[in-house]
């Protein structure tokens, strides 16, 4: 049975096929009419080539489309639902991206990650986030991050990352004890709250991690003034959470077609249009949309390649979500 969100993308994006339809028409002037409009939001495999980002404080760099965890993964053994989440991490790797966040809260998402990637011998191709989270004092983070590599079948990960500002100053000298051994290679902090920014732009400045995870998209602009900047100034990489405010903007935009203008950006999805407005901002590193369905990860992927959104059309965007 088709989910609520499979109804929503399906609806919005035929409306938005049949608003791109006279513009492709356009774009090929003087060519013989179509016979048909084309589906523009087919399930088209991605091509192209992956914008990248560099790490500050490292000068790696990144593919700035990464994936989340949350939820998408959190399936236990069920194989059913294990299935399109294999073909979600092929797809992700085949088109070159690196970048998957997780936690140890996030039910069995360590363990299921784990299970594929190992399958799969994706490994040496990611780049693995995870958290101390949920924990107290030092032994318990220790305890924790040892589980975590166990659990995601790896014996180091790209970045840990102390959760929601608790425990903060023991959890993170914890995660740069682990770097200096070598079992972490960069180090982060992480909130999804707004209202936590001002907190979290404070350890910022005291701790100076590698790394920051915060929420940011076209409703929720506050790391625009709280963290961007900052980051900046301290060349902090900035990670961005719920750019799709956990699939809840998907629903504010429910039978609107996609803007005219998207296709000047390379843009047939709302989807598209919602990363590409978090990765026009410089300050921005990687961000990591949770998928558990192969066509969005497709779409999700896309939006790293080509133009970014200007200022204009940042604002036509906003005020299109209405
Ligand atoms: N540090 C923290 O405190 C914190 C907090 C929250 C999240 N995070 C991290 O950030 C990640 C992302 O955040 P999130 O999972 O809360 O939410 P999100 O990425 O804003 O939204 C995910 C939702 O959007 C839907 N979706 C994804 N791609 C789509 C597309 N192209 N078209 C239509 N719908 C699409 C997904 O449904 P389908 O499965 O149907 O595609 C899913 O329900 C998490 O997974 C986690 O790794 C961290």
């Amino acid at each position: 049975m088709a989910s609520r969100r499979d109804f929503l993308t399906t609806a919005t994006l035929t409306a938005a096929g049949f608003a791109l339809a006279p513009l492709v028409a356009c774009s090929q002037e003087g060519a013989p009419p179509l016979a048909a409009p084309p589906a523009p939001h087919a399930d088209t495999p991605f091509s192209g080539t992956l914008l990248k980002r560099a790490i500050p404080v490292s000068g790696e760099q990144i593919p700035v489309i990464g994936m989340g965890t949350s939820g998408s993964f959190e399936v236990g053994r069920d194989a059913a639902a294990r299935t399109p989440l294999r073909e979600v991490l092929r797809r992700f790797t085949a088109a070159g991206a690196t970048v998957i966040d997780t936690a140890p809260t996030y039910s069995s998402a360590e363990d299921v990650l784990g299970d594929l990637v190992a399958d799969a011998g994706l490994r040496p191709k990611l780049f693995l986030a995870t958290k101390l989270s949920g924990v107290s004092g030092r032994d318990e983070g220790l305890a924790q991050f040892n589980d975590s590599l166990r659990r995601l079948q790896t014996d180091k990960v790209e970045l840990l990352q102390a959760h929601n500002l608790r425990d903060t100053q023991t959890q993170f000298a914890l995660a740069r004890e682990l770097q200096q051994q070598g079992k972490v290679r960069y180090t982060g902090l992480t909130h999804y709250r707004e209202e936590a920014q001002a907190e979290l732009a404070d350890e910022m400045r005291r701790l100076k991690p590698d790394f920051v995870q915060i929420n940011y998209s076209p409703v929720s602009r506050g790391a625009e003034t709280a963290i961007f900047p900052l980051a900046r100034e301290l060349g902090i990489a900035v990670m961005v959470n719920r750019a799709f405010e956990d699939g809840r903007l998907f629903a504010q935009v429910k039978g609107k077609p996609v803007p005219a203008w998207a296709s000047e950006v390379g843009a047939d999805s709302w989807g598209q249009l919602f990363l590409k407005f978090v990765l026009s901002e410089p300050a921005v590193t990687v961000v990591i949309p949770a998928t558990s369905k192969p066509h969005h990860q497709t779409d999700n992927l896309k939006a790293g390649t080509g133009a970014l959104l200007d200022e204009k059309q940042r604002a036509a965007l906003v005020a299109a979500i209405g």
